[in-house]
């Protein structure tokens, strides 16, 4: 948990409301959290989604992990204290752009189901929707695919707390949505996403 370190600070409230910029953008925005081992197709997946939501006039946007650490949070490694820090900061960036109005894909491993669980709390706290997406991939077929040779490196010891190998993935217990990557094509695995926002009545006018 992150302390509130700074002090004489005062929350100052702005004229427009989430309602006026949901009006403004014909949606209403939700975070849809993909979490999954490395390789199990969590960002294909979500840039796959987020694609098919702009082809059908929705504004969408992916938060993923390599991409945030090479910026946002390029001051992190892999230990647990800094795999929470990553994600509490997710948490955070992907409330604000889901208070916006987008559509926020994320895309982090987020080992830790207390760390997604706060992810949620404070979406539901704030009246946003929150819907964790579970990418399931065996150990065994993430290592198998290995598209970056991490897999081989943590085996071989040049990785220390590699996901899955040295260091814990803790599985979603409540998923709204469970993608079975064995038997899904990334554009399948998208669509049921889709299928599940359309049913909760998140992509109007489409
Ligand atoms: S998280 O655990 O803090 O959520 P995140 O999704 O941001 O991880 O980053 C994971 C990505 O970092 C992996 O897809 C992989 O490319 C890379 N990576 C580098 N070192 C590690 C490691 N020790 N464990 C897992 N992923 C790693």
């Amino acid at each position: 948990m992150a302390d509130q370190k700074a002090t004489n600070i005062t929350w100052h409230e702005g004229h427009v409301e989430r309602a006026d910029r949901n009006k403004l953008l014909r949606q209403q925005g939700a975070t849809i959290w993909f979490t999954g081992l490395s390789a199990c197709g969590k960002s294909t997946i979500a840039f796959t989604l987020e694609h098919a939501l702009v082809e059908r006039s929705h504004l969408a946007y992916v938060l993923d992990g390599d991409n945030v650490r090479h910026g946002l949070n390029k001051n992190l490694g892999f230990s647990p204290a800094d795999r929470e820090e990553n994600i509490r900061r997710i948490g955070e960036v992907s409330k604000l752009f889901a208070d916006a109005g987008v559509l926020t894909c994320t895309s982090f491993i987020s080992p830790y189901r207390a760390d997604r669980d706060k992810a949620r709390e404070i979406h539901e706290a704030d009246g946003l929707p929150f819907i964790e997406v579970y990418v399931k991939a065996s150990v065994e077929l993430c290592e198998q695919r290995d598209p970056k040779g991490l897999y081989k490196k943590a085996r071989a010891g040049e990785i220390p707390e590699f996901t899955g190998i040295s260091a814990p993935y803790e599985e979603p217990l409540k998923a709204e949505i469970v993608l079975e990557t064995e038997q899904l094509s990334p554009q399948e695995a998208a669509q049921q996403v889709l299928d599940y926002l359309a049913q909760k009545g998140l992509l109007p006018n489409t």
